[in-house]
C-alpha cells in the first residue's frame, strides 16, 4: 500500500517535480509552473474528459521511464498522458516542440478569424495569446474559409461558430455543470459545427459556465458584448449569498466606475475556474446576468491579474514615478497645455449608463444626452465648428 502511495520524481525541461502516480505531464508541468507549461486549449481540469484534441500540448519525452527510458518516437499529448517514475519531458527545450506547435497554430488559425480587434475575448483569449507566441505573420492557406451566421443561443449567450475551435469544453459543461446537454458537435470534419438541437435555447441556471470555459471568442456574454473592452474595467473579487446551493457565489465583478459591466466566475492561473473546497466554483445565471449592481454585492477588493496581462495593465503599480518626463519622451519639445480631451468625448457621457442598454451601444444613445446636456449641434458641420472652438479654450 506504502508503494502505491510513493511519489514520483518527473523531469520537464530540466526542472524535477515530485508528483503523485497518474498524474499527467501537464499537471506536473502546471506544478512547476511560467513558461514550462504547455498551453492547453481543450483540457480543464475540472471537466471530466477533457483534453486530448487541440494538440497545443504536445511535448517530446525524451526518456520514458527509469525502468524504461527510451525516448517515445512521436511527441505526446501532455494532458493525455500520465508520468512515468524518472520521465524526461522537453517542452520549451524541445525544437520539435516548438515547430509542431507552431504548426498547430496554423492549423487552429485555418478558419478562426483574425478579428480580434472587434472581439470581445481580446485581451483575454488564450488563442490570441497563443499566436501571438506561435503564429506566423501570414498564411500558407488558399481555399475557401468555413463561415457562419451569429447565432443567439438562449437569451444570454451568442455563439459565433466562425471563432469556435471544437474544444468540446462547452458540451461539456451542458453535460457536466448543466446538467441539460442541448447542444453538441454536428456534423463532422470541416462541416463540423456547435449547435443546439432542435434550435432550443440553452436556458438552464448554470449555462453562463460556457462563455467562462470557451477559450477563444465563440460563447459570448450578450449583455456584455461590445460595451467595454476588458482591459479597460478594474476587475473586483465580490461575493454574494446565492440561494442556489449549486453556485459558489464568489465572482469577479468587471467595473467601471461604479458600474458593473459584467460579471464571471473567478479564474485560476491557467484560466480555469477557481476551486473551493475542492469543488470548481462555477457560478449560477442569476448571479452572472441578473447581478450587475456594485450593491448586490460584497467587493473584497482587486483581483490578482498577472502582470503580464493586457487586463493587468495600470492596475497594480508599485508606486514607482516613471523616469521620463514629457518633455522628454516629446524629444525635448515642451508642450504648451495637454488636451483634456474628455471633456469633448461622448463615450465618457456620465449621464449614460452603458451596462444598461439593452444592446451594443450606438451613437443614437448619445445623441439624446449630448443635445440636452453639451449642446453640441446636430449637423455634422456645426458639431466640427464645436468642436474646434472647445479645443481652442482646452489649448487656452
Ligand atoms: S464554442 Fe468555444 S467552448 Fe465550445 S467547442 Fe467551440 S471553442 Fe470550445
Ligand atoms: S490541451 Fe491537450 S490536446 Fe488540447
Amino acid at each position: 500500500m506504502a508503494e502505491l502511495n510513493k511519489k514520483i520524481s518527473v523531469t520537464i525541461d530540466n526542472i524535477t517535480v515530485e508528483v503523485e502516480p497518474g498524474t499527467t505531464i501537464l499537471q506536473a508541468a502546471r506544478l512547476v509552473g511560467g513558461d514550462v507549461t504547455p498551453p492547453a486549449m481543450c483540457y480543464y481540469s475540472k471537466l471530466e474528459g477533457s483534453g486530448g484534441k487541440c494538440r497545443t500540448c504536445l511535448v517530446e519525452v525524451a526518456a520514458g521511464s527509469t525502468a524504461d527510458p527510451r525516448p517515445m518516437p512521436k511527441l505526446v499529448a501532455s494532458c493525455r498522458t500520465t508520468v512515468m517514475d524518472g520521465m524526461v519531458v522537453k517542452n520549451i527545450t524541445s525544437e520539435r516542440v516548438m515547430d509542431a506547435r507552431n504548426g498547430v497554430v496554423e492549423f487552429l488559425l485555418i478558419n478562426h478569424p483574425l478579428d480580434c480587434p472587434i472581439c470581445d475575448q481580446a485581451g483575454e483569449c488564450h488563442l490570441q495569446d497563443l499566436s501571438y507566441e506561435h503564429g506566423t505573420a501570414g498564411t500558407r492557406y488558399q481555399f475557401a474559409r468555413r463561415t457562419f451566421t451569429r447565432e443567439d443561443i438562449g437569451p444570454y449567450i451568442q455563439l459565433h461558430m466562425t471563432r469556435c475551435i471544437l474544444c468540446y469544453r462547452c458540451v461539456m459543461v451542458g453535460e457536466q455543470v448543466a446538467e441539460q446537454r442541448v447542444h453538441g458537435v454536428v456534423d463532422r470534419g470541416d462541416h463540423a459545427a456547435i449547435s443546439t438541437f432542435i434550435s432550443k435555447a440553452i436556458d438552464n441556471d448554470f449555462s453562463g459556465n460556457m462563455i467562462d470555459v470557451c477559450p477563444v471568442g465563440a460563447l459570448t456574454d450578450r449583455t456584455f458584448r461590445f460595451k467595454n473592452r476588458v482591459w479597460f474595467t478594474k476587475p473586483m473579487d465580490a461575493h454574494r449569498n446565492c440561494e442556489n446551493p449549486k453556485c459558489c457565489g464568489k465572482v469577479t465583478l468587471w467595473m467601471r466606475g461604479e458600474e458593473v459591466y459584467r460579471v464571471t466566475a473567478r479564474k485560476d492561473p491557467w484560466g480555469e475556474v477557481q476551486s473551493y473546497d475542492g469543488k470548481p466554483g462555477w457560478i449560477c445565471n442569476t448571479c452572472r446576468f441578473e447581478k450587475k449592481k456594485a450593491s448586490d454585492w460584497t467587493v473584497e477588493g482587486l483581483t490578482t491579474i498577472s502582470r503580464h496581462s493586457v487586463i493587468g495593465a495600470n492596475k497594480y503599480e508599485e508606486m514607482v514615478m516613471p523616469q521620463e518626463t514629457i518633455q522628454k519622451v516629446m524629444g525635448g519639445l515642451e508642450p504648451r497645455k495637454l488636451m483634456n480631451i474628455h471633456s469633448i468625448s461622448d463615450v465618457n457621457d456620465p449621464d449614460i449608463t452603458l451596462s444598461e442598454l439593452p444592446g451594443p451601444a450606438h451613437s443614437v444613445d448619445f445623441d439624446r444626452a449630448n443635445s440636452i446636456n453639451n449642446q453640441i449641434p446636430e449637423n455634422p458641420g456645426d458639431a466640427e465648428r464645436h468642436n474646434k472652438q472647445m479645443i481652442n479654450k482646452t489649448q487656452g
